[in-house]
């Protein structure tokens, strides 16, 4: 009989030694090591991994099955998927508490029950009561929708093999575990060889099992990084809990682009897809107060239009404060030096704050000279034309640099009737607007002030 094997595993990064390390050498954690009895290849492991393997084919001669996709109902996320769930494939949600994954999952499976059959949903955290309370008031009431309360990673597949549903959800991956593995559900060990099981079930039965992951503190689907190799799509649900809006953002997909985000507004009745993106982060366009700005970034293959608000005020502190919601505080640092060093700008003795409104998260360049020319209208108190938008990338030397897709950009804020564009000078040649709206290329920060303030 073989021998139990144990090691310790990092349970920040499934780094495994023999013993246990006050440090781990992998991701530099502290106290991170929990012991857990490897998994041994049971011979009946072994023929569930054996029904998978078929004969190599020559690729001219392979059939490409027409895949027929699952559709969701919800436009946004279809669109996050690519198109709909391809069956047979593994579909990993994470995202803050509270944030809406329950809440998108049984709305989507109310849909996908109606028009393809039973859906299982095995609720790991919650009751069967607590769930039919969320679907009472979302509405939900499929009869084809099956709620199931189970932890046991063994049991939930006897299910699933006995009732052969279309659509499978496990409410969450940290919740389930497999008795025939000792650690604790939600150790490394355990998420690891529960998904090995799913993803098993998933291809050999051709049905799409979505997993619902929580995150760390960090802001990463706790588990191993592997994860994220093993399933075929990761999704990330995010969103600032107190604002009404909620973005699905694709971090990884084998069946569509990766970058495109839906959009979804948080309702009484639940989550609501938000089709006019840019026309909602603008609201009340009126007044013009200095430090609003108008921007556009590119979110996978939609430009979407947002303002960023900026707020100079000198300091009370010996270190000025420097905050920013919805955009990466480093880079807020580098756009003051670079206002400081190249424009002569210089607000080292003031409390900057930057925030996106609609509580969006942006890293994309696109809306660097933006947020540049928020922080400067705010510090001279001189408003920005609301009528403008703001597009370009800022290099160090105070260069304006070309961005991607800059004739959707304008196209979109010519739309939405914006009067005038500012955008990086490079991207003028070869640039085919359809739409009346006049265009400013700028080459440097220096010019840029000049055409806005
Ligand atoms: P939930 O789906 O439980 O989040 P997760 O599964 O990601 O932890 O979402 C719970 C939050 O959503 C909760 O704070 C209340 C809010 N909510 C609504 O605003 N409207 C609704 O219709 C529902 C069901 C939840
Ligand atoms: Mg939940």
């Amino acid at each position: 009989m073989a021998r139990e094997k144990r090691k310790f595993v990092c349970q920040e990064c499934g780094y495994t030694t023999p013993k246990t390390l006050g440090r781990c050498p992998g991701c530099k954690s502290w106290q991170s090591f929990a012991e857990e009895v490897e998994a041994l290849i049971t011979p009946e492991r072994h023929r569930g991994i054996g029904q998978v393997s078929r004969e190599p084919e020559p690729i001219s001669q392979v059939k490409a099955s027409d895949v027929e996709r699952h559709l969701t109902g919800m436009l946004e996320f279809d669109r996050v998927l690519g198109g709909g769930i391809v069956p047979g494939s593994v579909v990993l949600i994470g995202g803050d508490p509270g944030i809406g994954k329950s809440t998108l999952l049984l709305q989507a499976s109310d849909a996908l029950s109606r028009n393809y059959g039973e859906v299982l949903y095995v609720s790991g955290e919650e009751s069967v009561s607590q769930t039919k309370l969320r679907a009472t008031r979302l509405g939900v009431r499929s009869d084809t929708l099956y709620v199931l309360c189970e932890n046991n990673l063994e049991q939930i597949e006897k299910h699933i093999e006995a009732r052969k549903p279309k659509v499978v959800i496990i409410d969450s991956i940290q919740a389930v575990y497999l008795s025939s593995i000792q650690s604790a559900p939600g150790s490394v060990t355990q998420v690891r060889e529960c998904t090995g099981h799913l993803l098993i079930c998933a291809k050999n039965r051709n049905i799409p099992i979505f997993l619902v992951g929580h995150v760390t503190k960090e802001g990463t689907i706790a588990g191993p990084r592997i994860l994220e190799h093993m399933v075929d799509t990761v999704l990330y649900f995010e969103g600032e809990r107190h604002h009404i809006y909620r973005v699905l953002r694709s971090i990884k997909n084998r069946f569509g682009s990766t970058n495109e985000i839906g959009i979804f507004e948080m309702q009484n009745t639940g989550l609501v897809d938000v089709m006019n993106p840019s026309e909602i982060f603008l609201n009340d366009r009126e007044e013009q107060v200095s430090g609003s700005v108008i921007v556009s970034s590119m979110e996978g293959t939609r430009p979407l239009l947002m303002e960023v608000q900026a707020l100079v005020v000198p300091t009370n502190y010996s270190n000025p404060r420097n905050t920013a919601t919805g955009v990466d505080r480093q880079r807020i640092a580098l756009l003051i030096a670079v206002l400081n060093k190249r424009v002569g700008i210089d607000v080292g003795d003031a409390d900057v704050f930057v925030n996106i409104t609609g509580g969006l998260r942006v890293d994309e360049p696109g809306i660097d000279l933006g947020v540049l020319m928020a922080i400067s209208s705010s510090h001279r108190d001189i408003p920005v034309d609301r009528q403008t938008v703001i597009i370009g990338e800022v290099g160090l030397g105070g260069e304006i640099r070309p961005v991607t897709h800059v004739d959707r950009r304008i196209q979109e804020a010519a739309k939405l009737g914006f009067k005038r564009a500012i955008f990086p000078e490079y991207n003028r040649k070869g640039l085919d607007i359809d739409i009346d709206i006049e265009l400013v290329g700028v080459s440097d920060v220096y010019d840029s002030l000049g055409a806005l303030l």
